[in-house]
């Protein structure tokens, strides 16, 4: 597998290991940080990077800079270009995962809001794992964060405390992953991906409102379905009780891709083993983010 070789900070290329933050910075002090995570696949045979949605990361990355009141933001079409830079210089000869991360590198009270720094890495992620055989999940006592404390809507490190909470419990209680509650006791999303069930039939995801992150992978998932399917997802508040009547389940994120979900709190989903649509909408993803396709060429920025 391919190693990376360069970072990115500041528009700037060098060697991965002499990437720098001040441990006073805020991004350090107070997690005042927004992220993206991205995936840049490899077509072997037309020898093509394409970035996947590239610029909603972007924009949703630009909405977390906004909200968080940071004194400057970055042109998208610069971002565009440093990631189409990052990518290149590190050589790699398969798909690539992007960390692009901005924060504040200033060292200061709470309110400081600059100066702004940013940092792209490009890394080599295997396959995720789970993703062939499915993954239990434990619905965490820990509640998600809610928007009028923490906005789970826009991707800042700080939120990442509350998913890790989860995930470390769902560890030490014998579960491969956790799957969150909203304070009022819905059905809210996984610490790194967010939650879809089939029930007799239908496709049903928690909706935007249930404090989750807005996914752009959600967002292809219910394009597609609609593609597939002809019929539109339904997204809407979930019961906890709901999910002992999932027929089928999967978590979704660019990073996490599509991973089923073959059991919940030790009972099985359906079969227990992964459902024929979660199957399909998987295949279609993933012939779509590579190419393999005609379809959706928008949502490819080829690099
Ligand atoms: C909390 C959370 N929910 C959902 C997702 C999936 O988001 P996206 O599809 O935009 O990658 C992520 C991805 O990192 C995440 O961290």
């Amino acid at each position: 597998m391919w190693q990376a070789k360069v970072i990115m900070q500041n528009g700037e290329l060098m060697p991965f290991a002499e990437a720098r933050v001040h441990p006073l910075s805020l991004a350090v002090a107070y997690a005042i940080t927004v992220f993206e995570g991205l995936r840049a696949y490899y077509h072997p045979g037309r020898k093509e990077f394409a970035i996947f949605r590239l610029d909603d990361h972007l924009k949703r990355l630009e909405v977390g800079m906004k909200l968080l009141r940071f004194e400057r933001g970055f042109e998208r079409s610069y971002l565009r270009d440093c990631l189409a830079k990052l990518i290149r210089a590190n050589e790699p000869d398969a798909d690539v995962y992007v960390r692009l991360l901005a924060y504040i590198e200033g060292v200061g009270l709470m309110a400081t809001t600059g100066p702004v720094g940013f940092t792209a890495a490009a890394m080599p992620r295997e396959n995720p794992k789970y993703a062939d055989t499915g993954m239990s999940l434990g619905v965490s006592s820990w509640s998600r964060l809610s928007d009028n404390a923490s906005p789970p809507r826009i991707k800042s490190t700080a939120n990442y405390h509350n998913a890790r909470l989860t995930q470390l419990q769902a560890k030490s209680d014998g579960y491969d992953g956790a799957l969150m509650l909203t304070p009022a006791g819905k059905v809210s999303e996984a610490p790194i991906a967010c939650f879809f069930m089939v029930r007799d039939g239908k496709l049903i995801t928690p909706s935007v409102t249930s404090n989750i992150l807005e996914s752009i992978t959600r967002d292809t998932i219910l394009t597609l379905y609609r593609e597939v399917t002809g019929r539109e997802a339904e997204q809407r508040e979930v019961d906890r009780s709901e999910l002992y009547f999932a027929e089928e389940a999967f978590l979704c994120g660019t990073g996490q891709e599509i991973i089923p979900v073959t059991a919940i709190d030790k009972l099985p989903v359906g079969n227990g083993k992964p459902g024929s649509l979660t199957i399909q909408l998987r295949q279609r993803y993933f012939d779509v983010v590579r190419g393999n396709v005609s379809e959706h060429p928008e949502w490819r920025t080829l690099i």
